[in-house]
């Protein structure tokens, strides 16, 4: 895939919303899980982390602004793409999949799906405020959008879930950093039936082989035992940090052969 044209307009039907003036702060050294910026809103200057992902869904058109607008970021158009290269290329169709999104957040990349053709997306979240924001911004994108902690599926939703039998699971820029722990990714994965598709996106450094998050560990050894096989891959610039450094990912597609062990 190419990483020419990364760099467009926000997705989404936000041209009407309040524009922001954000200011990033100077300097360098900032960890990409501790990035802020100040925005003002009603005339205060308010600081606001990266992963103080309420605050910045409650404020429609923030979340595309400081990343989309200002930060550049790609991740939901390059994992989205990839999918859809893979299922061309392996005779499937977009419109034959029943996805589950995880970490869905303000509904940014179940969009970017359906402009592509996928007509059944649920999403996930653990967050009430992503589920408000979808609902306000893009409504009618998913089937269903459920409040949840993975680690601890409530019964009704579990069953709700299971229903659907998914055969794709996608999550970008939601693994790692606090965000979706392995056991919750797990989760996630096991709900998709066999021979389903595994789209997801995560920094490249947390699947390096010295990388201590699990997520290295978990995804290598689901390749080496066959327990899923790779379908495409690719490192892309996933946004800029706050000092302008390109932040690299990796996002991949890999067909699910069987569970993952939960432990
Ligand atoms: C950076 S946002 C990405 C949102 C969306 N996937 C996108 O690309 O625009 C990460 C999202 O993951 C969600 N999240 C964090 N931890 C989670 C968890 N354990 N289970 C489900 N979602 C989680 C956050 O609430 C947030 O909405």
């Amino acid at each position: 895939m190419s990483d020419d044209g990364m760099e467009g307009s926000p997705p989404g039907a936000l041209s009407e919303v309040e524009r922001y003036e954000i200011h990033f702060p100077d300097g360098t050294d900032h960890d990409q899980d501790q990035e802020w910026c100040e925005v003002q809103v009603d005339g205060d200057a308010r600081r606001i982390r990266f992963h103080d992902y309420a605050e910045i869904y409650a404020l429609p058109g923030l979340y595309e602004q400081i990343f989309y607008e200002g930060l550049k970021c790609d991740s939901p158009r390059m994992v989205a793409e990839l999918l859809c290269e893979h299922l061309r290329n392996t005779g499937r169709h977009s419109s034959d999949l029943t996805v589950l999104d995880v970490g869905a957040g303000n509904g940014m990349v179940g969009e970017r799906l359906q402009s592509l053709g996928v007509t059944t997306i649920v999403g996930v979240d653990i967050i009430e405020a992503a589920a408000e924001a979808t609902e306000r911004d893009r409504p009618g994108v998913y089937d269903d959008y459920l409040v949840l902690d993975l680690t601890d599926i409530p019964p009704a939703a579990r069953r709700a879930l299971e229903a659907r039998r998914f055969n794709c699971l996608i999550t970008v820029a939601a693994l790692g950093f606090g965000d979706i722990p392995p056991e919750a990714f797990v989760a996630a994965y096991n709900l998709v039936e066999p021979g389903g598709l595994i789209a997801f996106t995560i920094k490249e450094d947390f699947i390096a082989r010295d990388e201590s998050s699990g997520f290295s560990r978990l995804v290598r050894r689901a390749l080496d035992d066959g327990t899923m096989e790779l379908g495409a891959k690719h490192r892309y610039r996933h946004r800029l940090s706050i000092d302008g450094e390109p932040l690299h990912y990796v996002a991949m597609v890999a067909e699910k052969h069987r569970d993952l062990p939960l432990a």
